[in-house]
């Protein structure tokens, strides 16, 4: 039914309703750049399998930073793949992989409205997947679940399944489920619709799959004789034990509806991309501070995600991942920047297709555009066309990896000071300044340390080293009161720092000094993460 007294207008609401933003979250190898490529391929937005694959060997061909560089432009480009599917405009922004890993990651996923979790089923829940289901959490993010690599020795299901729950603590409704495996893969079941989906190997088919209709159809006995006997079993356990999908229970991200399949094989791939558009939910209204900004609202607003320095350095030209919220975005608007006060023109963003072909220029909530922009963006901003909002949710974590900045030159702190606080507000890397003015770098992943050396060279001109740190993590703090925090602050001056926006932080030595400070002062909240602005 229609809401006739509505006050956003209808066209608007129409495309913001077709509208899925996702991302692909995975342990390295578990089959995210396959599964990309497939879903483009299925979505009709590349022709050719192979393609994103190139891509992915590109990056990783080298670890030298300078050539990383060199492929700045098309990680740029495939940063976001939008593609139409059955009426619906679908945004898939990658996540970068491990090793380019870093709080990059993180922060895409706050600009997703849900996300597809790729399980190897051979190796279960592995280490990469705790950490982004864990980021996935913070804003209860709806979880799409794809076993994968079925045609291949893998653990029994069941297991599987049991291990999710009890490692991630999210309920499993398995909606499809597999006949047999390994050499012996012939299909899946799909529980909801009663029927089977029977597997055939190869990599550029893109036929659908053939389809027996009944788990009791007399076909399945003739066709699988070795492996209908275990389905009907499972099924049976399935039904009496497991959980039905609950569309509630997943869009709270209690719940994920669970998919097997071989994304090399294509199989398995079309249930993802139909779940994507059945049940995961469209651009849902954000919390920007002073209220809630509905994504149909008229007036556009949205928020910076990412910041990634173009391909000419030497020009400081960066390009801006931005969210949009609400509103439609049209090239050359006006808008204003709300942490700077200034009015901003919109001329030359990127909108992003994964078929290159074709050039678009206008975007609503739930799509993402490029701004260039020379230093004046920072992750977090907000930009709208008028109202002071502030998008709230893009956090900052608590680094797992710190270095201390030295210089091989003395006379260079004030570049070196300058570069690390701009490269800090951009997100490259998070600076603590120490007391006796000492910076000091935290990262969560390694090669942030190498990028950010090399932009110190390059765009700063300083040679600096950085030597590993006494230092074991970092919290932000928070003061009941004015008295303890001076108390604190004197007391422990040695472990204090400040982040780039001046916030205090402690620098804990080793997990137990945190721990029995922690004890010393219990008014004193410890936060391992800290949101932007
Ligand atoms: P990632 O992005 O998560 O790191 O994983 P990616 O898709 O690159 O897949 C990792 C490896 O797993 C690749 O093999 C890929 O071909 C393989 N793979 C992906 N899906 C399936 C599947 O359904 N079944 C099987 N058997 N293998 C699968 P590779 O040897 O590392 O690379 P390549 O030589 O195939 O390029």
């Amino acid at each position: 039914m229609t809401d006739t007294h509505t006050p956003y207008p209808p066209e608007l609401m129409r495309d913001v309703a077709k509208r899925r933003t996702f991302a692909i979250i995975s342990h390295p190898d578990a089959g995210k750049t396959t599964l990309t490529e497939k879903l483009l391929l299925f979505g009709g937005a590349i022709q050719l399998a192979g393609t994103v694959k190139a891509r992915k060997s590109a990056r990783h061909a080298t670890s030298d930073w300078m050539e990383v560089e060199k492929q700045r432009g098309i990680s740029v480009t495939s940063s976001v793949m939008q593609f139409d599917y059955q009426g619906h405009t679908i945004n898939l922004l990658d996540t970068p992989g491990h090793e380019d890993f870093s709080e990059d990651t993180y922060r895409v996923l706050t600009a997703v409205d849900a996300a597809v979790m790729v399980i190897d089923a051979a190796k279960g829940v592995e280490a990469q997947t705790i950490k982004l289901l864990d980021v996935c959490r913070l804003r209860d993010t709806p979880i799409i679940t794809f076993v994968n690599k079925l045609d291949r020795e893998v653990r029994e299901p069941f297991d599987l399944l049991a291990e999710i729950e009890d490692v991630l603590k999210i309920q499993c409704a398995p909606v499809t489920w597999p006949l047999g495996m390994g050499k012996a893969f012939r299909g899946v079941y799909h529980l909801q619709e009663d029927r089977v989906l029977r597997f055939t190997a190869g990599e550029e088919k893109r036929s659908e799959a053939e389809v027996i209709k009944g788990i009791a159809n007399a076909q399945l006995d003739a066709l699988f004789p070795m492996e209908i006997g275990q389905l009907r079993e499972d099924v049976e356990l399935i039904q009496g034990a497991s959980n039905p999908f609950m569309l509630g229970e997943f869009l709270a991200g209690k719940q994920t509806p669970v998919f097997f399949g071989s994304g090399i094989n294509n199989f398995g791939v079309q249930e993802i991309l139909q779940a994507l558009i059945d049940w995961a939910p469209p651009p849902q209204a954000r919390d920007a501070g002073s209220r809630m900004v509905q994504p149909a609202e008229e007036k556009f607003s949205g928020f910076v995600f990412k910041i990634q320095a173009n391909m000419d350095p030497k020009h400081r030209d960066r390009i801006a991942f931005f969210r949009i919220c609400s509103g439609r975005y049209s090239s050359g608007m006006k808008v204003r920047h709300v942490r700077a006060g200034r009015e901003m023109k919109l001329a030359n963003a990127l909108t992003f297709m994964a078929n290159e072909r074709v050039l678009k220029d206008d975007g609503v909530a739930g799509d993402i555009i490029g701004i260039h922009n020379h230093g004046q963006l920072q992750i977090g901003d907000t930009l709208t066309e008028g109202e002071a909002l502030g998008f709230k949710g893009i956090p900052y974590f608590s680094p797992e990896l710190f270095r201390a900045a030295r210089l091989r030159d003395p006379l260079k702190s004030k570049q070196l000071q300058k570069g690390l606080q701009e490269l800090g507000e951009e997100g490259a890397i998070q600076v603590f300044e120490l007391e006796g003015g000492n910076m000091l770098l935290g990262a969560v992943g390694v090669l942030q340390f190498e990028v950010v050396a090399q932009r110190l060279k390059d765009e700063y001109k300083v040679d600096a080293i950085f030597e590993s740190a006494d230092i074991h993590t970092a919290r932000w703090l928070t003061f009941p009161d004015e008295l303890t925090r001076r108390n604190f602050e004197r007391e422990q001056a040695h472990r204090m720092g400040k982040d780039v926006d001046g916030n205090p932080v402690y620098l804990a030595s080793s997990r137990y000094n945190l721990e029995v400070t922690m004890e010393k002062w219990p008014k004193v909240g410890f936060h391992a993460t800290r949101e932007h602005g």
